[in-house]
Parts: structure tokens; sequence; C-alpha cells
């Protein structure tokens, strides 16, 4: 990158950054914590979850002794597990490994569980300011339009290639500054839809210069998404509700759920819902309860499925045994971490209150 252009880039950053609360006292772990947050989730959604998040785990150390359930509660909404758990995971291996003290090197860090290219690279450029690229997607954009590259960003040898532009183009002079001024190009300014009226680069940039920058980046196909039409029925007994804790290794682990029965599509109307709802409940779970009431359809969104949750409510008279479920108190509900389309339905039974059999 031309060196006018780094200086340019350098300028429009330090006036027009965004106050982040990560960015006011970037430490390692807040840093570590903040990037993880970002990945997949839009700035706006984080800055809560980040507040609260430093406030109950305000250090490595007390990440790593809180439980499992503790952590995924503060998570809870913002989706991709995998992510807390993970970070969970690499708060116990930092007290193992390190003494509770981030480490400075490449290797180190990425010995540490959930921790990649990009996290590394974030956490050695604005924590610990050394002469290291943050590529995430935002970057990716802006390079592969300054830089004119027509090739499919989906393939490892490409995001080499950018990952190296990236890391010569920074200045040996306070480096940090320019890699996260990239990745806030790339969201406020060169976005999916860029306004490059408003950009310090577009002197030289390729895709700007050759109206190109709705075909660059360019990226493989789209991963398509499947619609999943689930029957869901919250089981009362009393005050308490049938649930159950996701399996330790699959998708939901440790989120807690309401039973629910997959159906092929959506087109059915209460009374066919019911039907099939009564037929399920005997078959799969051995109950047979009081249909009550049905709640308003849920629709939620995770990795490559849309769901669309249709919830019923039952009462029944005992708390029968249901292998893999648990009976749990509404009050006690209110405290578990729960996946974020089943704690829609939740909030509604909490706001609603549940109808009594007994
Ligand atoms: N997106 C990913 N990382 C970010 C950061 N550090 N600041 C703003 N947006 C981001």
């Amino acid at each position: 990158m031309k060196s006018k252009d780094i200086k340019n880039l350098r300028q429009w950053f330090l006036s027009q950054r965004r106050d982040l609360p990560w960015r006011e006292e970037p430490s390692p772990y807040a840093v570590w914590v903040s990037e993880v947050m970002l990945q997949q989730t839009q700035v706006a959604v984080v800055i809560p979850y980040f507040l609260r998040w430093m406030q109950r785990f305000p250090t490595i150390e007390a990440l790593a002794k809180a439980p499992v359930e503790a952590v995924l509660k503060e998570w809870e909404g913002l989706g991709y597990y995998s992510r807390a758990r993970n970070l969970h995971q690499g708060a116990r291996d930092v007290m193992e490994q390190h003494a509770g003290v981030l480490p400075a090197t490449v290797d180190e860090l990425k010995a540490i569980k959930g921790l990649g290219d990009y996290t590394v690279g974030a956490i050695l450029s604005f924590a610990f300011h050394q002469r290291k690229a943050a590529v995430d997607g935002n970057v990716m954009r802006v390079l592969t339009r300054y830089y004119g590259i027509n090739e499919n960003i989906c393939l490892g040898k490409v995001q080499k290639k950018i990952r190296a532009l990236a890391e010569e183009l920074l200045p040996q002079e306070e480096p940090w500054i320019i890699s996260e001024a990239l990745i806030e190009l790339g969201a406020t300014v060169c976005m999916r839809k860029a306004k490059c009226y408003e950009c310090p680069l577009k002197g030289e940039c390729q895709a700007h210069i050759k109206d190109q920058t709705d075909r660059i980046p360019v990226k493989g196909a789209k991963i398509s998404t499947t619609v999943l039409y689930r029957l869901v029925p919250v089981i009362a007994c009393g005050d308490r509700i049938l649930v159950r804790r996701g399996e330790p290794g699959k998708v939901m682990a440790d989120l807690f759920q309401f039973p629910y029965f997959d159906i092929t599509h959506a087109d059915h109307d209460t009374s066919a819902q019911k039907e099939l709802m009564k037929g399920a409940l005997k078959k799969e779970l051995s109950l047979s309860g009081v249909w009550k009431q049905e709640l308003p359809q849920v629709k939620h969104s995770f990795t490559r499925y849309r769901a669309c949750l249709m919830p019923h409510v039952y009462a029944v008279r005992e708390e029968k045994v249901v292998p893999g479920f648990e009976w749990i108190s509404l009050d006690d509900l209110r405290q578990v971490p729960f996946s974020s389309g089943h704690r829609r339905i939740l909030s509604m039974v909490l706001e609603h209150g549940l109808p009594t059999l007994c």
C-alpha cells in the first residue's frame, strides 16, 4: 500500500474511530474476549455482552474458575456457543500453562483453545503492540478491493496471500493503529455495499477505480440454509417444566431446551399440530398431557439452519421420569442457560404465566 494511503488511513482512523469499550483499556484479556464475541456478531450487539462479561469475569482467573453453566448464561443470545466454551477452556489452559497471563508469541497463543490466526493477530497487535496483522472478513474486503484481487477468498491460498499483504503493509511505527484501522474501515465504510465517497483509500483502490466493489471480494458458492419446522411442547406439572440439557459434544451442549419434534412442513393448522404432538408425546416421551394453549411461533436462526418453533403448552398431573429430561421449576429456569429460540418461548411463559391443572 502506498505510504500516502497509510498516512490517510491513519488520519482517518484517529479522527473517525468509534469509542468502543474494549478500546479503552485493550488488555490482552479484553482483546481476546471482545474479538471472540465480534466473530459473526455485530458491534452493537456485542457491547452490552462485553460490558456484562467483564464485570462478571474480570480476569482470566475468574473465568477459569467459573462453572460452564455460568459462562454459557452470560453468552446466552450471542449464538455459536462453542465460542464461549472455547473461551472458558482457553482461560483454564492459560491458568495451567501460563500462570494466568496470556503469552505474547504466536506459537504459545495458538496452543490455547479457540485461538486462531485472527484472534492471535489481534491480541499481539492491539494488546502487545507487535507488528502483526489481524485479518478478518473486514480486512479481507478492504484489501481485495484495494489491490483488485479477483480470486475466491474462501480458498486457503488466497487467504494466505491476503494475510501476507496485510502484514507487509504495516508501518514500523505504531503498526497496531493501521491494523485496527483496516478493521474499522471494513466495518464502517468498505462494507458489503461500499461507501467509497467516505473512503480515505479511494484514490488508489482498484475496485473503486474499475467500479467493481459489487464484484469484489469474490466468494465461493453460498452454503444453502435448511428450514426446520419444530413442534415444541411446554409440558408443565404445577410450576415445574420438562426440559433437557444439551449433551456434551453436541451443538447445544449444556444449553437447556424444551422437548421438540421435527415435522416436515409448517402448513399444519392448530388442530393438525395438536394431533401430531399428541402422538409424539406418547411415542417419544410416554406422556399424555392436557393441551392448554398454543403460543406464537418463534423464528430463529443458527449456523446454517432457520428454525420455525411452534410451541404448545400442556399440563400433566404427575412428574413422570422421562429418560434424558428433568423437571425444573419456572423460577430455576430463569437461572439456567437456554438455547436462543427456546429462551424466547420460556420468556412468553414467564410473562403470561402457566395454566394450572391440579
Ligand atoms: N470487528 C472485529 N474486530 C473489531 C474491532 N476490534 N473493532 C471494531 N470492529 C471489529
